[in-house]
């Protein structure tokens, strides 16, 4: 997903300013760089394919003296990664950049075209800038001229722009891609997300749809598109800087992996000094939705295990993308629970406001506080997992089903079917929760051995039934994410419908059983792949007979026991390892995994 950040202050350190925060919006992902700077009078543009570095290297080390600039990190949508196509465009007397799709942008530029207006770039952004240009010719008002143009675009935008006639203003506006305005003594700012001013402020105002802020050096305004000034609250962010550093680990998604056993205590610690905490009346529902993306559809897949396996309540998980295609089963009487890490998720927004569109009661698990799922909800569950950089998501996901946890427990209780046994049960794993899952980081020797063994295969494959299934969906994803190795996670019990055909002598097959029931029938599946050569690697718990391990399995790793509303999220941990020591060993860029984006706000 793209990065914006534009500053205009009261030193001429422009240039520095939005190239430091820049680079905390690198874990957006990326594939080219650019900065536009009010330089001597002119607005220079400066861009470079790839890293950031290549950027500040194409400035030759020139000292850009500038109040006021603008810059972006392009997450390539149309047209291919290069610097004709990166950010900023300048069209005329107007330079923007741009995060989001103009869907109609090809009659927009064939409107331009017939009126004589060349191209550079393959990009709709460019296209956005020339229509801008293009109004601004007869709409001399800039509040007006934008608002004119953005109700002619169609699709999802966040502008920050400068116009050659006011230099030293930045004029900012979005629909669906996310945007704030950041306040300081010594200048303000136009920021996607607040990682990217923390540097310089905590304070900042949310820009929602139809608003246009205005921002000088020592002033902000926030218009309506009749230019009307609104009353916005400043917001104070609750995450310092630093959260946005690695602090000695080598990757963020180790820091992360090790944030894990805090995260998950203190919303397990929540619940339990709460029992009410996220209290929602089921009974009022008759059916119940989880829609989300990826890894957050992968917690969607725990939480309806247990609410249908414990809650006797039945859940239908919908890939987000997919949701909108069925529509006739959302209806008033519906709960939709929208899982969102980034809370800006595309797929994962169109699909709430589907939802609202028919009457829907909606839910947003989300961490992002303050985002555009989280604030659209009709009720909102913050994970409170703090700011996770890396793109391949791991606190947001097992954050995300320790929330499913408890709401599941919620619904025992007003179901009646929670007993006393299973609750002592589920308190005593939630008070463990942290020591169990730091124990499983500290075994290194375990991971770094199962890693060693499968780093240079090609193919391999997670098998598993139940909540193990949905756990190995997480699984698989995580290795493909970060390590470019392919797998895929089966249904221990359909592999034999078809894709065991693959498996090959010395294919991996990585399966997981920790449920007493369909503990069997998995070590069945396990020996099937093993009788055509697979070379499996058991996940299991301390409950079960090791003495035959060896019969099946040519590495057994032994986890802790738990009940399953903490299982999942002990078996994930360690895969979650092993995805990163595979990726280490196969050199792969471990926060910002080729081609992928912390957050998709494009459909
Ligand atoms: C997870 O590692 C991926 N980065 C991706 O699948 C992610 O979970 C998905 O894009 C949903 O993102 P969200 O939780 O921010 O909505």
């Amino acid at each position: 997903m793209c990065g914006i950040i534009g500053y205009t202050g009261k030193k001429l350190n422009a240039k520095n300013t939005v190239i430091a925060g820049l680079k905390n919006l690198e874990y957006r992902g990326y594939d080219s760089s650019g900065i536009a700077v009010n330089e001597d009078g002119n607005i220079n543009l400066y861009k470079a394919h790839g890293k950031i570095s290549n950027l500040e290297n194409s400035l030759n080390g020139r000292d850009v003296l500038s109040s006021t600039a603008i810059a972006h990190t392009r997450w390539a949508t149309h047209g291919e990664p290069n610097e004709t196509n990166a950010h900023p465009h300048k069209c005329g007397s107007i330079t923007l950049v741009h995060n989001g799709i103009i869907e109609n942008y090809v009659e927009l530029k064939n409107e331009l075209l017939k009126n004589g207006v060349t191209f550079k770039s393959e990009t709709d952004t460019e296209v956005a800038c020339a229509y801008i240009n293009y109004i601004y010719i007869t709409e001399k008002n800039k509040i007006k001229c934008l608002a004119k143009a953005c109700s002619i675009f169609r699709g999802s935008y966040a502008f920050a722009i400068i116009f050659d006639d006011e230099k030293d203003t930045i004029y900012a506006t979005r629909k669906d891609s996310p945007l704030i305005v950041g306040l300081s003594d010594e200048g303000n700012f136009a920021a996607s997300d607040v990682s990217a001013i923390l540097d310089f402020t905590n304070k900042y105002i949310l820009l929602e749809h139809g608003e246009f802020a205005k921002i000088t050096k020592d002033d902000v305004k926030i218009f309506d598109g009749s230019e009307n000034i609104l009353e916005k609250e400043v917001k104070t962010a609750t995450w310092s800087a630093t959260e946005y550093k690695k602090n000695g680990y080598d990757h963020f998604m180790l820091k992360e992996i090790n944030e894990q056993p805090d995260v998950i205590e203190k919303i397990f610690s929540r619940y339990l000094e709460n029992p009410n905490y996220n209290e929602i009346d089921f009974s009022k529902f008759d059916a119940i939705h989880i829609v989300a993306c990826g890894s957050a559809m992968h917690a969607g897949m725990v939480g309806k295990y247990l609410f249908q396996n414990y809650a006797n309540i039945p859940v239908t998980v919908d890939i987000a993308s997919e949701y909108r295609y069925s529509t006739q089963s959302i209806t008033t009487s519906t709960l939709v629970i929208i899982i969102s890490q980034s809370g800006e998720t595309a797929d994962s927004l169109a699909a709430l406001r589907l939802a609202k569109d028919k009457g829907a009661t909606t839910l947003g698990i989300v961490n992002a506080v303050g985002s555009t799922i989280a604030r659209e909800a009709d009720i909102c569950i913050y994970t409170y997992a703090g700011p996770e950089i890396a793109v391949a998501t791991t606190k947001g996901y097992t954050s995300q089903v320790a929330i499913l946890s408890t709401l599941v427990i919620n619904a025992m209780k007003q179901n009646s079917m929670l007993s006393n046994d299973l609750l002592n049960e589920i308190k005593n794993d939630f008070n463990n929760i942290s020591s169990i899952l730091k124990d499983i980081i500290k075994n290194k020797d375990i991971y770094v051995n199962a890693a060693k063994k499968i780093y240079e295969k090609n193919d391999l494959f997670f098998i598993g039934r139940g909540i193990d299934y949905a756990v190995c969906m997480e699984g698989s994803l995580k290795l493909k994410e970060i390590s470019y190795m392919h797998s895929e996670a089966y249904a221990a019990g359909e592999l034999k419908h078809g894709t065991i055909s693959l498996i090959e002598n010395g294919t991996p097959v990585i399966a997981v059983a920790t449920n007493d029931d369909l503990y069997e029938k998995t070590i069945s599946n396990i020996k099937e792949t093993k009788a055509r050569g697979a070379y499996s690697i058991f996940i299991t718990t301390s409950n079960f007979d090791s003495s035959s391990f060896e019969d099946f399995s040519d590495i057994s790793v032994i986890l802790p026991k738990t009940t399953e509303f903490c299982q999942a999220i002990v078996v994930s941990c360690f895969l979650q390892l092993l995805a990163y020591e595979v990726a280490k060993l196969r050199n792969c860029d471990i926060d910002k995994p080729k081609n992928l984006a912390k957050s998709v706000t494009v459909e």
